[in-house]
């Protein structure tokens, strides 16, 4: 039997066993928790035991995890439809150095890096001003990649600001750009247009937008543009000025970019030395990655908790519930991480996946979550693993016993999950109450609770730049280990394109330019209903 196999018969005999009973016997709390620098994640809230972790670690082993982590570390080109290395690892670990095609490539990120800094302190210190003078706000314009790392980290690190206000706009509705403008002075903004490609409608669409909107007041309009991008021939075209471009290479994707130019806005909120803490705290988890065993690594542990619950147990989906309302958007971000990293249905070499690829990533900042729709997660019928995170202190000395309370509920999630209500307790519970005969055992059921939900806790001790570096790190690693047992490419996202060609495509059939005769029943049905609502 292969240990893929293994892993199957194993899902299926301990299918039925209740999480709370293995605590039962042994030291399983210390037994599956590790710890590594700031972090200390607790996996023993699932129905993983000794043996299925031996045989989840020899998976990673058969595999070849660490060697390919290696390749990935050292510039091999393992994006392999692309024929592009990936090392975005390289943008926070600035020492040494690391080739690809015969160069190292290491002078040229510290020479960038440098500039950003260099171009960071100008803004905050008031030597770059606007026409109207010092910069009070920062406008970033990206879109996925190139927006949701900085748009994510920026209100997560709210108690490290003190540059310009920053901003995010994403959406090609012209609702985001208008609501995020209206009420800015041009002529105290700076707009940073973020795209690797230079090329992505949407974000180009609104940058033409805000250059208008620049120039109703700003004799000079590209002189308040940054970009950052890897298409230098764009940028200029664009009007920015060269040394108010901050480039990169093909080889950083656009779903961890943040750490080098993308994250301009970040460094601009919380200065650059709050932003090095940010990279070191990446660069500790990338050592501690690439040289800790199997069996005590974060990223792998993680990965493999995520491995055992989708495909063997074959949870589809997974919550992630960071109980700190500054990582509200942290989901959202690990949805493009992970979703689009190993939201594939072939492997590397082409063939039809006999398995299924990655899961649905979800969720929301706790408390809020469980007056949402923590109630299917308890009692719906489907099993939904949960990974909180949890910081054990705030930012807000004087609302400590708020963090209390908020820690509290945090931990009472992963306790009720595990533990359930039985019929038996339910039952009793609504005798207290006064209900008997068939109205007792009818409430009673409602109040039931499975238990036995899997959850994982990752516990550090406050949001910092470096933890939240940690974190970020961690889970880029997470799905990259998923993706080297899964054998997909993580690191394109072909999956985009279509609807990308068929939108482009529909513009002049909505706006009547065109028939649109090779278009389905539905979508001219739509187009057409459209153009009568516009008149
Ligand atoms: O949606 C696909 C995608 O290519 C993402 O991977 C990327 O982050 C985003 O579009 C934005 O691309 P760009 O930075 O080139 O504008």
């Amino acid at each position: 039997m292969t240990i893929w196999q293994d892993l199957i018969a194993k899902s299926e005999a301990v299918k039925s066993r209740k999480i709370a009973e293995m605590f039962d016997n042994d030291n399983r709390a210390a037994s599956f928790t590790r710890d590594s620098g700031p972090f200390m994640f607790d996996f023993s809230k699932t129905n993983i035991d000794a043996e299925t972790l031996d045989l989840l670690v020899k998976l990673a082993a058969d595999r070849n995890v660490q060697a390919r982590a290696e390749a990935m570390f050292t510039g091999a080109k393992i994006n392999e439809t692309e024929g592009r290395a990936v090392l975005h690892t390289a943008l926070r670990n600035l020492g040494g150095s690391v080739v690809v095609d015969g160069q190292d490539v290491m002078p040229e990120v510290r020479a960038t890096y440098d500039r950003m800094v260099a171009f960071s302190r100008d803004v905050r210190e008031g030597r770059f001003v606007g026409q109207g003078g010092a910069i009070t706000d920062v406008v970033n314009i990206g879109l996925g990649g190139s927006d949701l790392g900085p748009a994510m980290a920026t209100p997560a690190l709210a108690p490290y600001h003190d540059g310009p206000r920053c901003h995010f706009v994403s959406n090609v509705d012209g609702a985001h750009i208008h609501d995020t403008l209206k009420g800015l002075n041009p002529e105290t903004t700076l707009v940073i247009v973020a795209s690797k490609t230079f090329t992505t409608i949407e974000t180009m669409t609104n940058a033409e937008t805000a250059k208008r909107w620049m120039a109703e007041k700003v004799a000079q309009p590209a002189a308040q543009f940054v970009a950052v991008s890897t298409a230098a021939d764009k940028t200029a075209a664009f009007g920015i000025a060269a040394e108010r471009v901050f480039g990169f290479a093909d080889w950083v994707g656009g779903r961890y970019s943040m750490w080098g130019p993308i994250g301009l806005s970040l460094m601009l909120a919380i200065g650059p030395e709050d932003f090095a803490d940010f990279l070191h705290g990446a660069a500790e988890m990338d050592a501690h990655f690439r040289t800790t065993d199997y069996a005590e690594n974060l990223p792998v542990l993680l990965a493999l908790v995520g491995i055992w619950h989708n495909q063997f147990c074959g949870y589809a989906t997974r919550a992630v519930l960071p109980y700190e309302q500054r990582l509200s958007r942290l989901p959202a971000y690990l949805q493009q991480l992970e979703m689009e990293s190993n939201g594939k249905r072939v492997s590397m070499d082409g063939k039809d996946l006999e398995f299924h690829s990655g899961p649905v990533v979800w969720g929301e900042p706790g408390t809020n979550g469980q007056h949402a729709f923590y109630q299917l997660i308890h009692q719906g019928t489907r099993v939904i693993p949960c990974e909180f995170m949890l910081g054990a202190e705030g930012h807000e000395p004087d609302l400590a016993h708020q963090h209390m309370l908020l820690m509290a509920n945090c931990l009472a999630q992963s306790e009720a999950l595990m533990r359930g209500r039985s019929l038996a307790e339910a039952t009793e519970i609504m005798r207290k109450k006064g209900l008997e005969g068939a109205e007792l055992e009818r409430q009673a059921r409602h109040r039931v609770f499975p238990g036995s939900r899997p959850s994982t806790t990752l516990l550090y001790p406050k949001l910092t730049p470096e933890v939240l570096g940690g974190i970020v790190a961690l889970y880029e690693h997470r799905v990259f280990v998923e993706g080297v047992i899964l054998g997909i490419n993580s690191f394109d996202q072909w999956g985009v394109e279509l609807g990308k060609e068929l939108a482009l495509a529909l513009s002049p059939v909505l706006e009547g330019q065109s028939a649109g005769a090779d278009k389905d029943g539905s979508t001219r049905q739509l187009v057409a209903r459209i153009q009568t609502l516009r008149g």
